[in-house]
């Protein structure tokens, strides 16, 4: 299959069953070590690396000893045993070498200025500089296909599902996903501006309108917001709608799609994905994206304390995580995680070292009663030579803290793990904005939870904030994997979101007028989901930034240093576009 006019093999296909065989092979050399007069090559290809023997003795028509890393070699020879004592187990042809009869030079090449390798330590900006030999490294090429592999299991999961791939446009208008647009100007009618997709959300909704029943695509978006290890500019998402579908009908979809993608990538089934409430993972992990791959669980010990004299816990909420053996962290260590908790925005943390006898070794022991040092035992279940950590303060900052501090005590865990879950019942705001609307926590289509819609239609100011929505996420290993809702189908509770949302009539029109004219000719209940495939080939791959399953990310700070972008423009595509650049001091 991957023979041409050119080669029979892929260098690194060769196997022990291929002895004896003449084969001709092209690729990069990796590189060359001379032994009295004997040239050893490593040439790589996209298969892999193999050795490869230049006998002075063969007439291999170039001079081995001038051949150079990463000039491009043809080599025509056969394949043998390696000697004795010097097999490879490491390598995946590391039982045979070719020896060579010739070996004819393609092209040469200039000393690769980044070392191509497993883990490169290279500089960021040199790496990306010169993607094109970064990409020949093992990691890369692994990665790669890895990604090609989930793609190519996510579209068959649904094609099989009965969902059609339809492609919908990159130049839009802006859609309501909360980051800043990228936009593009037009030329044609200057002074106006295309936004880049943000995701394909109110297309696909309006697609659901025009009876196309079940969507996806493996759509780009667009988001212009900070750069960090889990998000870039450019992002792929397998983006799905489906019509006369509720939530429960998405996630039994997307799950199989994802466990498709899992077997794909690892050749391993992906256990079931079990389910969690929004508030079941704040309380038991303390965030909505929980790693469960770690155990460690938060306990509330606010009762066992409601009536304690000690100041510090005399607080909205007091809960703890209880480290198993943890009691022999010496002081430093102790210290470091205060001052952790401190830069997660805790007043503070306590710790106690749970000794023989039910007794507390704490700085803060001689503050609690007898029942409350046995009250906060017992509420943890704790063991001598157990530590418990308690934070005390704001319920949302007790929380956030606690669920840093677990995942940074737990033991580490083994990487291959995969913990899959559905994080349902969100809440439908995420805090009020400045005028004291709130603020959609996922989209302003998203459909309330129907045991809120009382609370929606009466409530105002902060009692809103506890209406529930029909959205869940996916989470996999602690990072949000994707998310999605039932959506509003019906025009007067849309009407009535928006305006709670401080969103008015002429502003909602003017945003996406062309929606809420859709829904009023039959717009079918329907719900969806987008997967964040960037992030999913990443945690596939082990890989703990998604820039290393891309083929040409951006740096950090969102520059492309292998192209230039973003780079000017010259003064006559501005004046076409209607444009003048004001430069910021
Ligand atoms: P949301 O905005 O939550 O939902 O995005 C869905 C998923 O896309 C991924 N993602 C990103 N990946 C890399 N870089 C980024 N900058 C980035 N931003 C988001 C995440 C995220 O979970 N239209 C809705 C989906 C729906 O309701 O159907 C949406 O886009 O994995």
């Amino acid at each position: 299959m991957t023979a041409t006019s050119m080669r029979t093999d892929r260098a690194g296909d060769l196997r022990a069953g291929d002895v004896d065989r003449a084969v001709a092979l092209c690729g990069w050399v990796a590189g060359r070590r001379d032994h009295g007069g004997v040239v050893f090559l490593d040439l790589r290809d996209a298969g892999g690396v193999v050795q490869v023997v230049v006998d002075p003795d063969a007439a291999t028509g170039l001079d081995a000893h001038t051949i150079r890393a990463e000039y491009v070699l043809r080599v025509e020879g056969t394949v043998r045993h390696r000697p004795e004592g010097s097999t490879n187990p490491d390598l995946a042809t590391g039982a045979v070498e070719v020896a060579a009869r010739t070996v004819e030079l393609l092209n040469r090449a200039e000393p690769p200025p980044i070392p191509i390798g497993e883990r490169v330590e290279a500089d960021e900006v040199l790496r990306l500089r010169y993607r094109y030999l970064d990409l020949r490294s093992e990691r890369l090429q692994r990665n790669l296909r890895l990604r090609a592999r989930v793609n190519h299991a996510l579209r068959a999961s649904l094609d099989e599902q009965g969902f059609v791939e339809v492609e919908t446009p990159m130049l839009i208008a802006s859609t309501p996903e909360g980051a800043r647009d990228f936009v593009v100007p037009s030329r044609r009618h200057p002074g106006s501006f295309y936004a880049l997709p943000q995701s394909p959300q109110l297309l696909k909704q309006l697609l659901m309108v025009g009876g196309i029943d079940r969507y996806y695509q493996i759509a780009r978006c667009l988001r212009d917001e900070d750069l960090r290890a889990d998000r870039q500019f450019e992002f792929m998402q397998l983006d799905a709608e489906m019509s006369f579908a509720d939530g429960d009908d998405v996630m039994a979809v997307i799950g199989d799609a994802v466990r498709a993608a899992v077997v794909a990538a690892t050749g391993r089934e992906a256990p079931p994905i079990g389910r969690l409430t929004w508030q079941e993972a704040r309380d038991r992990f303390g965030t909505d994206k929980p790693d469960l791959r770690v155990l460690l669980e938060i306990v509330d010990v606010h009762e066992v304390l409601a009536a304690t004299a000690f100041r510090a816990f005399q607080a909205e909420a007091v809960r703890g995580l209880c480290v198993p053996g943890g009691a022999e962290l010496g002081r430093g260590r102790l210290d470091a995680l205060i001052e952790r908790a401190k830069g997660l925005g805790a007043a503070g943390l306590v710790w106690m070292r749970v000794r023989d006898g039910a007794e507390l070794d704490s700085p803060v022991a001689r503050h609690l009663t007898d029942d409350e040092r046995l009250g906060i035992i017992d509420a943890f279940g704790a063991q001598p030579g157990d530590l418990l950590l308690l934070v005390a303060g704001a319920l949302g900052t007790v929380a956030s803290v606690l669920g840093a501090l677990r995942v940074e005590v737990a033991h580490p865990v083994d990487p291959p793990d995969l913990a899959l879950a559905w994080l349902v019942d969100f809440p439908l705001f995420e805090g009020l904005d400045d005028d004291g609307h709130p603020i959609a926590a996922h989209h302003p289509f998203t459909a309330p939870h129907p045991a809120d819609r009382d609370l929606l239609e009466h409530a105002t100011g902060a009692d809103l904030l506890a209406v529930r929505s029909r959205s869940y996420d996916l989470v996999l290993n602690g990072w949000e994997m994707g998310s999605g809702s039932v959506r509003i189908h019906d025009p007067d509770l849309q009407a009535r979101v928006l305006a709670v949302l401080g969103i008015d009539e002429s502003r909602a029109r003017e945003r996406f007028g062309f929606l809420l004219d859709a829904f009023g000719y039959g717009a079918p209940p329907h719900a969806g989901f987008a997967v964040g495939i960037d992030r999913l080939v990443a945690i596939l791959a082990g890989e703990d930034n998604i820039r290393e399953v891309i083929a040409f990310p951006k740096t950090q700070s969102g520059t492309d240093p292998l192209t230039g972008a973003p780079s000017g423009i010259d003064a006559r595509q501005l004046r076409d576009l209607g444009l003048s650049v004001i430069r910021r001091t």
